[in-house]
């Protein structure tokens, strides 16, 4: 019997998960995505191409890995089906391989699920959370409230009388807001997605997945977004809508607790945000706008600027504890390769005290960052291969983050492309 292993981020999203997920993927049997949905952006680039994954495990360009959406996600059948032409026209057709099954108890994103998020931001204005507006706080809404659609129901006769009854449902609540709409496009490409969603095979997640571990057949979990942006422990309320922690993947996919191997928590040699809320060690001058340059940090999905900041050792503590983190992958270094001083967020200043871990309140109260200076390295990494040419500045730098955090640091990421990455340990 073999364990699941989980890669999850330990920040705000987009620590890099594709592409780490992608580099793992040869060495496992199947890839499953717990949480979240079409808010997630997950990118790949190997070959000199580059791929930006919704919904779609990062599994897919093996060519022995079978990929799950399990049942924790919440899919949106328009953006699943545009995601697989998009990658058949790419010359790579995960669902004719035979190499991507859907959770029957995934639910559904319906067309109204985008307009209820649109709505209820728009109305939030400036306090709003920055959602991706792909309709995920609505969906889950329905799914804990005992409304939603799944992913097994749209195989049964009465599928249109049910989307009819919720949709009528969400209807009335639109009708509190003043917000305009046209439903009739998107209903049409809804359904036409719907027919071809049901060509994928649709699992048990729960029982696809133990059968996997019965056979002992190696799994990974790929979470999407991250830790402070899961529901219960996040920055509340600018957080996503799912559980982004380990448990998820227990939830997420129909696994025990003691089914979990390994947890590979996953981080930005720096930090960074999208959307709405708290962010202690945010720069907002000359230095985040070149952390932001630098690292391209512009949303995979939205394309909205990602806020940027230092690293937050008492934020990526939490975060450890949280998930249960085993290995830790730091990702790209290399966006601070012409820093002369880095810094690290170690502590902060909140209401008098300094203190090192995460506080109820980060909102009302913003906590100060106290910051250790590190030297900095230097040096161009992405032309770098082999752990020996790590200078010596970056191999104290993780020394540094490992002693703080006490997890090792099994990889390195020195750039986008699949093969910039160094396995340390
Ligand atoms: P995810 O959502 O966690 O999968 O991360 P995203 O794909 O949204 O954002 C990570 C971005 O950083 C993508 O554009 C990646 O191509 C890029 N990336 C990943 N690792 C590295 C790295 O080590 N160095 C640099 N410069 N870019 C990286
Ligand atoms: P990946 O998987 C970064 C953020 C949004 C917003 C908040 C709520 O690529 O790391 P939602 O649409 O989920 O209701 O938005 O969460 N957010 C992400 N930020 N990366 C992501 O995913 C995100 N998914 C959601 O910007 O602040
Ligand atoms: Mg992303």
């Amino acid at each position: 019997m073999t364990q699941v292993d989980v890669l999850l981020g330990l920040q705000w999203g987009d620590e890099g998960k594709g592409k780490i997920v992608d580099v793992l993927s040869p060495q496992y049997d199947l890839i499953a995505r717990f949480q979240g949905g079409p808010n997630a952006g997950h990118t790949l680039e190997f070959d000199g191409k580059k791929f930006v994954l919704n919904t779609i495990p990062s599994g897919i360009f093996n060519e022995k890995t079978m990929n799950l959406i399990g049942n924790g996600v919440v899919i949106d059948p328009i953006i699943l089906k545009r995601e697989l032409d998009n990658l058949k026209a790419a010359g790579h057709d995960p669902v004719g391989e035979g190499k991507l099954v859907l959770a029957r108890k995934a639910h559904l994103i319906l067309p109204t699920h985008q307009l209820l998020d649109a709505a209820n931001e728009q109305k939030m204005g400036a306090g709003k959370i920055g959602s991706t507006l792909k309709g995920i706080g609505p969906t889950y809404m329905d799914k804990t409230g005992r409304n939603g659609l799944r992913v097994g129901d749209t195989t049964l006769a009465d599928f249109k009388a049910r989307y009819d009854k919720l949709v009528q449902k969400h209807k009335e609540i639109l009708s509190h807001y003043e917000f305009e709409y046209d439903l009739t496009e998107k209903e049409e490409k809804f359904f036409e997605a719907i027919e071809f969603i049901k060509t994928i095979p649709h699992v048990d997640s729960e029982h696809f997945v133990n059968s996997y571990l019965k056979e002992g057949k190696k799994v990974l979990a790929e979470g999407a977004q991250g830790t402070l942006l899961d529901v219960d422990f996040g920055s509340y309320p600018f957080v996503t809508s799912s559980n982004t922690t380990t448990a998820g993947a227990c939830t997420g996919l129909g696994i025990a607790p003691n089914k979990i191997g390994q947890v590979y928590g996953i981080f930005k040699a720096y930090c960074t945000r999208v959307g709405g809320g708290p962010f202690p060690t945010e720069l907002f001058d000359e230095t985040g706008e070149t952390l932001r340059k630098v690292g391209h940090e512009f949303g995979a999905t939205t394309g909205r600027a990602r806020r940027c900041g230092w690293i937050d050792l008492p934020a990526l503590k939490y975060a450890i504890m949280l998930n249960g983190v085993t290995e830790l992958i730091m990702m790209k270094a290399d966006v601070l390769d012409g820093f002369d001083t880095i810094y690290a967020c170690t502590h902060y200043e909140y209401e008098g005290e300094t203190i090192d871990y995460m506080p109820y309140d980060i909102i009302s109260v913003q906590p100060k960052p106290v910051f250790k200076a590190i030297k900095g390295w230097k040096t161009d990494l992405t032309q770098i291969n082999k752990v020996d040419q790590i200078p010596a500045a970056l191999n104290d730098y993780i020394a540094f983050l490992e002693k703080e955090l006490e997890v090792p640091v099994k990889f390195l990421s020195v750039g986008p492309d699949r093969t910039q990455t160094l396995q340390l340990s």
